[in-house]
């Protein structure tokens, strides 16, 4: 780290978490972006992205460990998985924090990674110390990591909306359903049939039921969290917009629980959390949160079972805003350095 200014390398600039982190980091009082890596040959990277012109004016280059480690002190690693645990050693071993935004190294164990993403965990070493990166949860674990598994999006919500109510034993642990809609933004640039306009437009509809590779992610996570084996029902949608994800999780109510009772477990459990919003009057909403790095979360008590819902924006708190946070927290800045 140079004085008080973290250099930032992204590795992937050519895709979207990429770009999002991007126009965060170039408003970012305390960091500045020293080296952009891409398979895509060298231009400034406002070639590549048009409404960066004038906001910054670095070129992308190959992909160079060594290298990126003399221009930066950490990497912000924006490729797919598989792509990433490639890549992640090397940035390590060149002496970088490195923040994966993908899923090589969120789920903490060679076997389950293998299972759900059908390919050997390549960099187990690695894999056993990254650090979740849910600063609601893991904070001290985050400060003190070389290496931060960025949360998937949905994930981030799901986590965070279930992980109160059963930790403060007013909803039962062995009956949570989550069904969560995301924009398209989701799937990322590369462009496939599936995600093509006419594909997506005016289209809101479930996909990879019982077979999402984030029903995995949230099951390892919360089981961490609450120290017991947790299962849950996880349901995807597409929704016909670009960004932001709406989760609306039921939850069994205990015996003797109340809304209000739920309602305060929320703002105890989130009374620190720089970006988590209890809200009290209109229901979280992917309005309220788009372009920021909030989650917005809102409790109902209904027919037994407790309604949680909770509004984040996929591209911000689901990824590049959240691996932001993450890396103040990495570099001892103040969590909300560059995020409000
Ligand atoms: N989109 C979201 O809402 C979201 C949320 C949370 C997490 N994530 C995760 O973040 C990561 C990046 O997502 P994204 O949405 O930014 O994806 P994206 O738009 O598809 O961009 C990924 C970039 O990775 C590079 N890349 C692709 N295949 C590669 C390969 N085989 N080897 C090396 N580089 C390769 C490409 O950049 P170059 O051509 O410039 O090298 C590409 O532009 C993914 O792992 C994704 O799952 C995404």
């Amino acid at each position: 780290m140079s004085g008080s200014v973290v250099r930032v390398a992204i590795i992937g600039a050519s895709g979207y978490t990429a770009l999002e982190s991007i126009r965060w980091l170039v408003r970012h009082p305390q960091a500045r972006i020293t080296y952009l890596a891409s398979r895509q040959e060298q231009q400034p990277v406002s070639e590549m992205f048009p409404e960066l012109l004038g906001r910054i004016d670095l070129p992308v280059r190959p992909f160079d460990a060594g290298a990126i480690a003399r221009a930066a002190d950490v990497a912000l690693v924006c490729l797919p998985h598989l792509a990433a645990m490639e890549h992640v050693p090397a940035l390590l071993a060149a002496g970088l924090k490195v923040i994966d935004l993908s899923a090589d190294y969120r789920l903490g164990d060679g076997a389950l990674y293998e299972k759900w993403y059908k390919h050997a965990h390549t960099d187990k070493v690695n894999l056993e110390r990254a650090v979740y990166g849910l600063p609601e949860f893991f904070f001290d674990q985050i400060q003190a990591a070389q290496l931060v598994a960025n949360p998937g999006c949905y994930p981030t919500a799901g986590i965070l909306g279930v992980a109160p109510l059963v930790r403060e034993k007013l909803a039962a642990a062995d009956d949570v359903i989550i069904n969560a809609a995301s924009g398209i933004s989701g799937a990322g640039r590369t462009p496939s049939q599936a995600h093509h306009f006419p594909e997506r437009n005016e289209a809101f509809e479930p996909y990879a039921i019982g077979s999402h590779r984030h029903g995995a992610e949230i099951e390892k996570t919360l089981s961490r969290i609450l120290g017991q084996p947790m299962q849950v029902i996880f349901v995807p949608h597409l929704v016909p917009m670009d960004r932001g994800i709406l989760a609306t999780i039921y939850l069994k109510a205990l015996p003797g629980s109340s809304e209000q009772a739920a309602v305060a477990a929320l703002e105890r459990v989130y009374a620190n959390a720089a970006f988590v919003r209890v809200r009290k009057g209109p229901l979280p909403s992917t309005k309220f949160v788009a372009n920021t790095n909030f989650a917005d979360i809102a409790v109902k008590l209904y027919g037994g079972r407790f309604i949680v819902t909770v509004a984040i924006d996929n591209m911000v708190k689901g990824a590049s805003g959240q691996a932001i946070e993450n890396m103040n927290l990495m570099f001892g800045l103040p969590e909300t350095t560059g995020l409000l």
